[in-house]
């Protein structure tokens, strides 16, 4: 019998991959722009840092996690997000005695979540997301979203739609969580099981079910927007007035909850309104995490990133229509002809790809027109020809595939020639 892949992950081949290149070059780019340096934590973790960090009542925690024991008894979790491994990396190598601050870190890799997997949703994803570590100004959140709003549209997106919300400080949100509580009690028991058990632990993730979305209670819950007291408002505005600023529009959406459990004051989503793009519309979620180093057992640190799916990114470019340039083709194809040429292109190949050349031979044994049918399918830009003739009198003749042109060259001196017509 044969074995196939696990459900809900792909093999990810030459000719798709390209574009996963396209976007992480870009994302590195951008990164650097912005100042954000790269870091690269564990694939897995304690359990514990992600039922303490992401939160104990979520779903990602409840039902999603791959949690095993280890052979050492401890109990070990695939990654399900990057930002907890990112914050018990700032606590444990002391980040916030950096003399740079704030802490400026992006990341991308595989995350793990046992999820239905159906369009656009996996069981393993790539994450990139950024984290900034230690600033409480307004700004620097909008310096995130702009981040992963300059990604996208860098990469040709232009229908997306930036979703804002805030959920306020601790106090705010003590005082909103009261207010959900007395609205949802009465009839709680029309709720499912999950949301009951949510009610006193922590109801602000029952406007977060997937099961009872459609409830009216869910509809007519109290806004988060109405207990925010005057800091937290302040807060806000400031974002907004930011991200106006920036040029970057933004709808306000108060029943943004997000899925996880560390968020206060900035949350948002980035969706994609492309026509057709399918259920799961949001390509992009971030937001600002204050407690989180605290909860970890580290200083107050406020914090605040986003993380997106490089799978989404790819499936909103194809529900847009946007064709990356993947393709660009080889430099150049050594076509070989008798036993000595063919050695010849051995050491010949060697040199060009040295001096930064991209470049191929026939390694089947093919006859020249396969070999010149081969450098078609290569996208070659050049095929370089080689026969004992040629080999004899010390030339190469290289025919230029655009125009068609053919020149003969000095074998000594090809190397050189062709890094002239690069530079060109
Ligand atoms: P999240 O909303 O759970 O947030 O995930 C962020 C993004 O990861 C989503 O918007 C989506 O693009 C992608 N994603 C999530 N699950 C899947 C899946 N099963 N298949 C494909 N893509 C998926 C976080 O993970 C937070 N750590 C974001 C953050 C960083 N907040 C602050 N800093």
């Amino acid at each position: 019998m044969s074995i196939s892949i696990p459900r809900g992950t792909q093999d990810i081949l030459p000719g798709e991959v390209e574009k996963w290149q396209l976007i992480e070059a870009k994302a590195r780019e951008l990164c650097e722009k912005y100042q954000y340096q790269e870091i690269r934590t564990p694939i897995f973790e304690s359990t514990e840092l992600f039922s303490r960090g992401v939160g104990d009542s979520t779903d990602i925690v409840q039902k999603e996690m791959y949690t095993f024991e280890d052979r050492g008894k401890r109990s070990i979790t695939l990654r399900p997000e990057g930002t907890a491994a990112v914050v018990r990396s700032f606590v444990e190598k002391k980040m916030f005695g950096y003399a740079n601050q704030p802490v400026k870190l992006y990341y991308m890799g595989p995350m793990f979540r046992y999820e239905r997997p159906q369009a656009g949703r996996f069981r393993q994803f790539v994450q990139f997301g950024v984290e900034a570590l230690g600033s409480n100004d307004p700004a620097i959140d909008a310096e995130v979203i702009s981040l992963a709003m300059n990604l996208y549209k860098e990469m040709g997106l232009q229908k997306l739609k930036l979703i804002i919300n805030s959920l306020g400080d601790k106090e705010s949100r003590v005082a909103h969580r009261d207010a959900l509580v007395n609205h949802f009690k009465p009839r709680i028991g029309e709720f499912c099981h999950d949301c009951q058990n949510r009610l006193e632990k922590n109801p602000l993730r029952i406007l977060d079910c997937k099961q009872d979305r459609d409830h009216e209670l869910m509809k007519s819950a109290p806004s988060i927007l109405e207990f925010l007291n005057d800091f937290s408002k302040a807060y806000f505005e400031k974002l907004q007035q930011y991200l106006t600023q920036l040029d970057i529009p933004f709808e306000v959406d108060a029943n943004l909850v997000r899925g996880l459990d560390y968020y206060n004051h900035t949350a948002f989503e980035i969706m994609s309104n492309a026509e057709g793009f399918g259920a799961i519309t949001t390509l992009c979620g971030g937001g600002r995490y204050n407690g989180l180093a605290e909860e970890i057992g580290g200083p107050e640190t406020p914090g605040i990133g986003f993380a997106l799916s490089i799978e989404r990114f790819i499936a909103a470019l194809n529900a847009e229509g946007i064709e990356l340039d993947t393709d660009q083709g080889i430099d150049c194809y050594l076509a070989a002809l008798g036993e000595e040429a063919k050695d010849y292109t051995v050491g010949l190949l060697q040199q060009l790809r040295m001096a930064g050349i991209s470049a191929e031979r026939d390694y089947l044994d093919r006859k020249f027109k396969a070999q010149f049918k081969a450098a078609d399918r290569l996208k070659a830009k050049y095929v370089a020809v080689l026969g004992e003739d040629e080999l004899k009198n010390k030339k190469i003749n290289l025919k230029n595939m655009a125009t068609g042109d053919q020149v003969e060259i000095e074998l000594d001196s090809f190397v050189q020639y062709f890094q002239g017509l690069k530079g060109e």
